[in-house]
């Protein structure tokens, strides 16, 4: 497509530009389909380079704008940063760099937390980056003074979930070992505060019993960019049907085909975007 043709199409024919540092990003494209159904998708995953959780703040953040300038000339409307890492150390620099509303996963769930927790007690499980960022207790804290909140980075959680154990014994140990230190705290609310986790959610709702609420920051952050779009006029018109287009900056593994079938997900032929 020839780029006046680009930055001149309207607001319906732009899509909503989408990355994460991989595949488990998809658990908000599901969301964002679900709830916003006309809109074109284009979720772009950098494969090459995931994990980011282990990773500094500097280079998540130097990542982070280079798939926003591949959004960007794929004429994205809104930039939705579909991963907790990177929506924990890269949103001020990417709202300085890109012209177009960037919204992360952080304040969506933490809002959502605010409003299920009843003790005002919080737990956030995320990947080491997203934990030592205190991001989640920053955007706590800023929705309610007295919040308390209770973080545990879970690094083997991303690695049981790409190898497909969604609901395995080994899995089932593996979460009871993190969230029972935190159950015995007092939370009543525990944030998916990583974008893969939403895939294990039965298995960690198992875990957490009938006391413990689960917040999803993939549900929360897709309606808080259909709430975006609203504000902004930048609705695709009613009567379309969305489309969903993946690319990757490196050859798809086993991990998007479990994506893809626990997400019930069209996702189609992947295209390649090789980083420079
Ligand atoms: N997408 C990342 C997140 O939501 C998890 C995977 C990674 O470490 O890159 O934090």
């Amino acid at each position: 497509m020839p780029a006046n043709k680009r930055s001149t199409s309207s607001s319906g024919e732009r899509p909503i530009g989408v990355f994460d540092s991989g595949i488990g990003g998809l658990t908000v494209v599901k969301a964002l389909r679900d709830v916003l159904p006309n809109e074109d998708v284009f979720y772009l995953g950098d494969t090459a380079r995931v994990p980011y959780g282990n990773k500094s703040a500097e280079t998540v953040e130097r990542y982070a704008i280079e798939l926003a300038d591949i959004l960007t000339r794929e004429n994205a409307k809104v930039i939705v940063v579909a991963c907790n890492t990177v929506s924990s150390v890269a949103i001020p620099k990417l709202r300085a760099h890109v012209s177009v509303p960037v919204i992360g996963v952080i304040e969506p769930g933490a809002q959502a937390a605010i409003a299920t927790t009843r003790n005002r007690h919080v737990g956030v499980i995320g990947t080491r980056a997203t934990v030592r960022s205190g991001a989640y207790e920053n955007a706590l804290r800023a929705l309610n003074v007295h919040a308390r909140v209770t973080s545990r980075p879970c690094p083997l959680l991303v690695p049981l979930i790409e190898e497909g154990l969604l609901e395995d014994k080994l899995t089932d140990q593996v979460i009871t070992r993190y969230l029972e230190p935190m159950i015995a705290e007092g939370i009543d609310t525990l944030v998916l505060g990583c974008t893969h986790y939403p895939l294990l959610a039965p298995a960690i709702a198992r875990s957490l019993g009938d006391d413990v609420k689960l917040v999803d920051s993939a549900q929360n952050c897709a309606i808080a960019v259909r709430n975006l779009l609203d504000r902004q006029s930048l609705r695709a018109p009613q009567d379309r049907q969305g489309t969903l287009r993946v690319a990757l900056t490196d050859a798809a593994d086993n991990f998007l085909n479990v994506a893809r079938e626990a997400l019930q997900l069209d996702i189609g032929e992947v295209e390649l975007r090789a980083l420079s």
